[in-house]
């Protein structure tokens, strides 16, 4: 009886291992005006037509069927969000669903200018913008042509309409690993959330398998670089909803105050020191596939449930078993090949 209510009614998503889902990253689109080289290929990806992606409204009543059952953050990623035309009206509906708390949105920051008042507008809370070197000709290198000019200016216009801000560094031996003071001394003085992100072997044809050792940086060096000038304590998993652990930055040009982003860093470890125990999340690509883990390709389509008629129950099933199928981890060998078909752009991060 109970099996029965668990399979059909709107209880709970959790897992084989115990972890309960309560955060949704939804790719909007796998269009991107970068090409970040860990990201995509020169050439991009291929791109399909548009109604193979989900509409405005059938992604809100995958949100709205996902929210009954528990998901209450809802983290809005691409390929880059703001090319789909709209942006800030589905941000508007996801934030009118009952039992979603917070909708925030990781960006590359080129077309916050244009965007940021009317995100704010529809509700949201905070941007994570991308942000690998803050050296202008390096950064176009990394992005093939994107302008470092712009997306400053795009987080200054962030902070303008009231949103808080996040920064991501992805830190690669060799292309950007020498930054890491500069880029951590910038966030404490502008009052930025900056989180360094081991670089992790997602998507065929990127740059990992042409560096040694695939061009990771562990955390534990990237704290022993950060140790050398600051006293750090340590703080876990405090701040946000998602796998960074978070250190206390004390010393030299550490301003005074509280809050995130005020003498906080955060490091994402994935590769060499492994959170998939607190995996609280699920992803839905833009053609409408739910992914129980990024690391792994299986993929329901709640699309083509959606399009053959299937009930929010149906929809609901179809996640559960997905989440039945999720491993207790994923295996990122650090000498070993990509572990997935796709390519970050087209799953989300
Ligand atoms: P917060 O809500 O701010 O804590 O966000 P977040 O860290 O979930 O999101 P963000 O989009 O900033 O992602 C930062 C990095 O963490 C990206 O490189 C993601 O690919 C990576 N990441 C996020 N979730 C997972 C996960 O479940 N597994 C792995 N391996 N990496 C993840
Ligand atoms: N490893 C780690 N982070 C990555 N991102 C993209 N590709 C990778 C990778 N291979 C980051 C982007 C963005 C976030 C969503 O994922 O820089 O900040
Ligand atoms: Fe969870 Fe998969 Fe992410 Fe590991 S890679 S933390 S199992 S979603």
């Amino acid at each position: 009886m109970e099996r029965q209510t668990q399979q059909s009614g709107a209880g709970g998503l959790v897992d084989r291992f115990g972890r309960r889902v309560s955060y949704l990253r939804l790719s909007v689109t796998d269009r991107c005006n970068f090409r970040c080289v860990y990201c995509m290929p020169e050439e991009g990806v291929a791109l399909r037509p548009s109604r193979e992606l989900l509409s405005y409204e059938e992604i809100e009543r995958v949100v709205g069927a996902l929210a009954a059952c528990g998901v209450e953050r809802v983290r809005v990623t691409g390929g880059e969000p703001l090319v789909r035309k709209e942006l800030p009206r589905l941000i508007a509906r996801l934030n009118a669903i009952p039992g979603i708390r917070e909708v925030v949105m990781t960006t590359n920051g080129t077309l916050l200018r244009r965007d940021a008042a009317a995100l704010r507008e529809a509700g949201l809370r905070s941007v994570t913008v991308s942000v690998d070197s803050l050296n202008a000709a390096r950064f176009a290198q990394i992005t093939r042509g994107g302008d470092l000019g712009r997306v400053l200016d795009g987080i200054d216009a962030a902070e303008e309409a009231g949103l808080s801000v996040r920064i991501n560094t992805v830190v690669v031996r060799g292309v950007n690993d020498d930054e890491l003071l500069e880029l951590a001394g910038r966030a404490l003085r502008r009052r930025w959330l900056l989180r360094f992100i081991e670089f992790m072997p997602i998507g065929a044809e990127t740059i990992w398998s042409d560096l040694p050792r695939g061009g990771c940086v562990p955390a534990a060096e990237i704290r022993a670089v950060l140790g050398a000038r600051w006293r750090l304590r340590e703080l876990g998993m405090t701040t946000g909803a998602g796998p960074a652990r978070y250190l206390n930055l004390d010393g030299p040009d550490v301003p005074s105050g509280d809050g995130p982003g005020v003498r906080h860093v955060g490091i994402i470890s994935a590769v060499t020191e492994c959170f998939c125990s607190a995996c609280n999340r699920i992803r839905l690509t833009p053609q409408g596939g739910l992914r129980a883990c990024l690391a792994d390709d299986r993929e329901t389509s709640l699309r083509d449930l959606m399009r053959g008629g299937a009930s929010d129950q149906e929809l609901r099933a179809a996640v559960r078993r997905a989440l039945g199928a999720k491993e207790e981890t994923h295996d990122f060998d650090i000498d070993g090949a990509q572990v997935t078909r796709k390519q970050m752009v087209s799953i989300g991060g």
